[in-house]
């Protein structure tokens, strides 16, 4: 086989999910597009990506996303009244959101799960690495976390996952892994080789605590895993599905964080990555603190 591509040029951005643990908040707008203090959550993974190196966002979307692609696109018109009051600061913001990255999009026309909006992007990917960012997971930390996957990726040439241990009571709310020491000097005893994967597993039936929490880099041999991949949990192609065919036939990694991970698909995760960035923010963090502290809860 002549030399494939090693480094990660590419993330898949699956966008087409209906929202329903949001609803009403989105029945007319793309949950995506939901704000966490003053960016939609979509907008955290697009700016992961370009503090990993990825030149390019595949956005697989469905009936009723239009923002997103209107976000990420130019604004001239805001952009010239912004700098018309003399405001270049919002002005910059506006313009830098779709600048430094190339989106392109493309539609899932049935909603088969979260493995065939992957394979949906297939050629949009092509012969390459990739990453997969799911968009309303939030990782927050000292090191991008989809750059530490293609470093391991790019270093190793196997895909990589990242995961987390979760208390118990919570697995069955992921992708769980059954994993072995990778001894690789270089990353410790962060890495470790998958065995096997469940999807979302009763507490009993789990091989670990280690979840899948939402950043993947994959070689594009996950493509022929997925096309052989059978609906699965809830009758869906799913994505852990055919990652157990890739560990198996190509070997898979499976890297944990070092920062935070918010899960801000769910109302309680949302809440927190709200408050917690409304925290940081450098312009009103300071007051909301002591608004908080103020709180009689
Ligand atoms: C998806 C994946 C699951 C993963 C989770 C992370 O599930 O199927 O393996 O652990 O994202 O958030 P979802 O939350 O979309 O149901």
């Amino acid at each position: 086989m002549p030399d494939r591509p090693k480094r990660v040029r590419k993330a898949v951005f699956p966008a087409a999910g209906l929202g329903t643990r949001f609803l009403p908040a989105t029945k007319a707008q793309p949950k995506e597009m939901l704000p966490v203090v003053d960016k939609p959550l979509i907008q955290y993974s697009a700016e992961e990506c370009a503090a990993s190196g990825i030149e390019n966002i595949i956005v697989v979307t469905g009936r009723g996303k239009n923002a997103i692609e209107d976000h990420f696109d130019q604004a001239p018109e805001l952009e010239h009244f912004l700098r018309e009051k003399g405001d270049s600061r919002r002005a910059d913001l506006v313009r830098d959101i779709g600048a430094k990255i190339h989106f392109s999009y493309i539609r899932q026309r049935e909603p088969l799960g979260l493995g065939h909006a992957v394979l949906v992007a297939r050629e949009l990917v092509g012969e390459e690495p990739f990453a997969v960012l799911l968009g309303d997971v939030i990782c927050d930390g000292p090191e991008p976390v989809t750059r530490a996957l293609c470093d391991v990726y790019e270093a190793t040439g196997v895909g990589a996952i990242a995961v987390e241990a979760v208390p118990r009571e919570l697995v069955h709310l992921y992708g769980i892994i059954d994993a072995r020491p990778a001894n690789e000097r270089k990353w410790g005893d962060r890495l470790r080789q998958v065995i096997d994967l469940v999807e979302k597993p009763e507490a009993d039936k789990a091989p670990s605590n280690l979840s899948v929490i939402g950043r993947y880099v994959l070689p594009p041999d996950v493509f022929d895993c997925l096309e052989r991949t059978e609906p699965g949990r809830g009758g869906e192609i799913q994505l852990t599905d055919a990652l157990r065919t890739l560990a198996r036939e190509h070997g898979l990694w499976a890297l944990t964080t070092e920062g935070k991970t918010y899960d801000a698909g769910d109302k309680l995760g949302f809440l927190k990555a709200t408050v917690e960035f409304a925290a940081k923010n450098p312009e009103f963090g300071d007051a909301f603190r002591a608004y908080l502290k103020s709180l009689k809860l």
